[in-house]
């Protein structure tokens, strides 16, 4: 959506705002040389490794390689679309944008499509949850929910609806309201038929739950079958304002909640989120069906330390507690499972035995991530037999070694030695044995040896003398205009090993074209794409010499240009051999003066 907002508008934005200042209004900052150092708020940690520079106007995380400018921070953070970005720092800096979307229209389109989207889904919104609470066409679907215990307040506190058993009733209420239908499908709520081109409604028949964004907008839906038709769920497909992966349902209801009591509850499914809601817990969320992915992670860590994962307690969600446990403590959450009795999910088991129950039992009851851990790796064995105990054991010890704190590991030491009337001594033995072969592992995997879990592969990766040299050169580039084109002058035609490195200088050069002098934050709106920009982030908070002499810059480039030489010589010498193979000896011979030559050229 960039385009909307001229580009010279854009600039006057990133001219007028200060990186230190925004960002300081989410992350503690304090002073350490040229540059500002906090807590990161896109990964959960305990020492400051992001950082924000006033001069270059961008930041990156040395612990999880977040980066970019203000505009992707808030994108990043708030999780909105560089317009939406765009349009907040402009507010803040007393710019106006003059964005008039009639206007616009005439010049663009685009942003009166989004607009119409958004309003689409609001009105279908309204409109769905109409037909199931006041039309005779709904009440089927209304005794429905009834019977499964949803109550009349959640009903509407949640907005849920209906569509009728139609084929095109929702196209022709569009249609008559001017909502253009080429639109309507792009927004997934009408379909297009690939036999004669008309369009007919996605959603027939369903009861309506709408999804919606962490600003409370309907951005989708997900229809649920009331009979036993496939799929049970009937979710909008992915569009320009619904991303599966950065949803999580009732967020917005439930950040208030989540920010006052520490703590937000995961859910398996929103019919889960629902009932929980309606037994007094308030602080529930749930993924759109999908398991958890970055994102989710990142928005739950911006909000809260603790979270209690509370899934379907048969193997299925056993597994994904397990899984999302995981990721969640990676990131450093703080994680309790709450387990529910017989395979019942929380939406059945509250029906059962009533929000009390739920509460105290099953929410209030939630076992620490370890306690969990134990449980799980019980699963499927008898622990009367002697192999399935070892085995046992020897999981939980190696969970245990993995733990910080002496008293901690002590504590499940005993609980362990207790279960099994094992002798403690032996126990904590066998642990530091597990323990330092662990780490011996580790420290084979990472020369850097000390360095701690959370520091992910890219720094603590031993990387190859050309790839240093390339992110050196990319560094000098980025700072100096003169030296790009040096630098592309004396490649000749040749490429930087890493792909990524290549994309960089490839799109460094095209920014370079129209702007004369570098421009850190400008130059990280021109890239596309987010992987990159990282890189680009990281690379720009690298240390380097402030002149760069030819000795250093002829150094860098015989790094890169060697390595290219190096795997032709690799690739010569299988030929080599395959010519021995065949006995092809004056081949052979060719070849390996080939080779000697290269060598030399090194
Ligand atoms: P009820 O059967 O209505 O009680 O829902 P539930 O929450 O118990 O559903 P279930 O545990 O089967 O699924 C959990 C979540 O997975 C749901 O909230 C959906 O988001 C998702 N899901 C389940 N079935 C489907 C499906 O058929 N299609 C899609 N896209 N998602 C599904
Ligand atoms: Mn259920």
């Amino acid at each position: 959506m960039a385009e909307l907002i001229a580009e010279e508008k854009i600039d006057q934005i990133r001219q007028a705002v200060d990186i230190v200042e925004v960002i300081g209004d989410y992350v503690q900052l304090k002073k350490q040389g040229r540059n500002y150092f906090g807590l990161c708020p896109f990964h959960g940690e305990n020492t400051p490794s992001f950082s924000v520079s006033p001069d270059k106007q961008i930041f990156h995380c040395f612990g999880c390689g977040a980066g970019g400018n203000i505009f992707s921070f808030l994108m990043e953070l708030e999780g909105i679309s560089f317009h939406e970005a765009a349009v907040r720092l402009a507010d803040k800096a007393n710019i106006e944008l003059q964005l008039n979307h009639t206007e616009l229209n005439k010049e663009k389109g685009i942003s009166s499509e989004l607009q119409a989207i958004y309003d689409a889904h609001e009105l279908l919104c309204k409109f769905y949850h109409h037909l199931l609470v006041n039309t005779k066409d709904g009440q089927h679907a209304l005794e429905y929910l009834l019977s499964r215990g949803f109550t009349r307040e959640s009903i509407d506190k949640f907005q849920i609806g209906y569509s009728l058993h139609s084929w095109d009733f929702i196209y022709k209420f569009l249609a008559k309201r001017d909502f253009k239908a080429e639109w309507m499908e792009k927004a997934g709520l009408i379909i297009r038929s690939e036999r004669d081109g008309s369009y007919f409604d996605r959603f027939r028949d369903r009861i309506m739950f709408p999804i919606f964004d962490r600003n409370g907008k309907t951005v989708a839906f997900s229809g649920r079958t009331l009979g036993s038709e496939e799929p049970k769920y009937l979710n909008s497909p992915e569009t320009v304002i619904f991303n599966k992966s950065k949803i999580l349902y009732n967020f917005h209801l439930a950040r208030p909640h989540i920010r006052r009591t520490h703590q937000a509850v995961l859910f398996e499914g929103f019919a889960d989120v629902i009932s929980s809601d309606r037994a007094g817990v308030k602080n529930g969320i749930a993924t759109m069906g999908t398991s958890l992915t970055e994102s989710h992670i990142s928005l739950i860590r911006q909000n809260v330390e603790s979270v209690t994962i509370c899934y379907d307690s048969d193997k299925a969600g056993i597994e994904a507690a397990f899984r999302a446990g995981k990721l969640l403590t990676d990131a450093g959450s703080a994680i309790k499972v709450a387990l529910m009795p017989d395979g019942l999910d929380p939406d059945e088991y509250i029906k059962k035995y009533g929000d009390d129950k739920f509460q105290t039992e099953v929410i209030g009851a939630s076992l620490t991530w370890m306690s969990f851990k134990f449980l799980y790796y019980r699963r499927g064995k008898n622990l009367q037999n002697e192999g399935d105990q070892l085995e046992y054991i020897e999981q939980i010890l190696k969970e245990i070694s993995a733990l910080t704190k002496a008293v901690e590991r002590d504590h499940y030491l005993r609980q362990l030695a207790s279960e099994f009337s094992l002798s403690i001594d032996a126990l904590k033995e066998q642990q530091r044995h597990i323990f330092f072969s662990e780490k011996r592992k580790s420290q084979s995997e990472n020369k850097a040896g000390k360095v701690p879990i959370v520091i992910p592969k890219q720094v603590s990766e031993l990387k190859p003398a050309y790839y240093t040299a390339e992110r050196r050169l990319i560094r000098h580039m980025l700072k100096n205009r003169d030296i790009a084109y040096r630098v592309q002058e004396l490649l000749q035609g040749n490429t930087f090993n890493t792909d990524e490195h290549q994309a960089i200088i490839t799109y460094l050069f095209g920014f370079y074209e129209n702007h004369f002098h570098s421009d850190s934050s400008a130059f990280l709106n021109y890239i596309q794409d987010d992987k990159l920009r990282r890189i680009v982030a990281n690379i720009e908070m690298m240390a380097i010499n402030e002149e760069l002499s030819d000795q250093e810059l002829m150094d860098y480039l015989k790094q890169v240009l060697n390595y290219q030489k190096w795997l032709k010589i690799k690739e010569k010498e299988a030929e080599e051999k395959e010519a021995e193979r065949k006995q092809d000896y004056r081949k052979a011979a060719t070849i390996a003066m080939e080779i000697i030559q290269l060598r030399k050229s090194l």
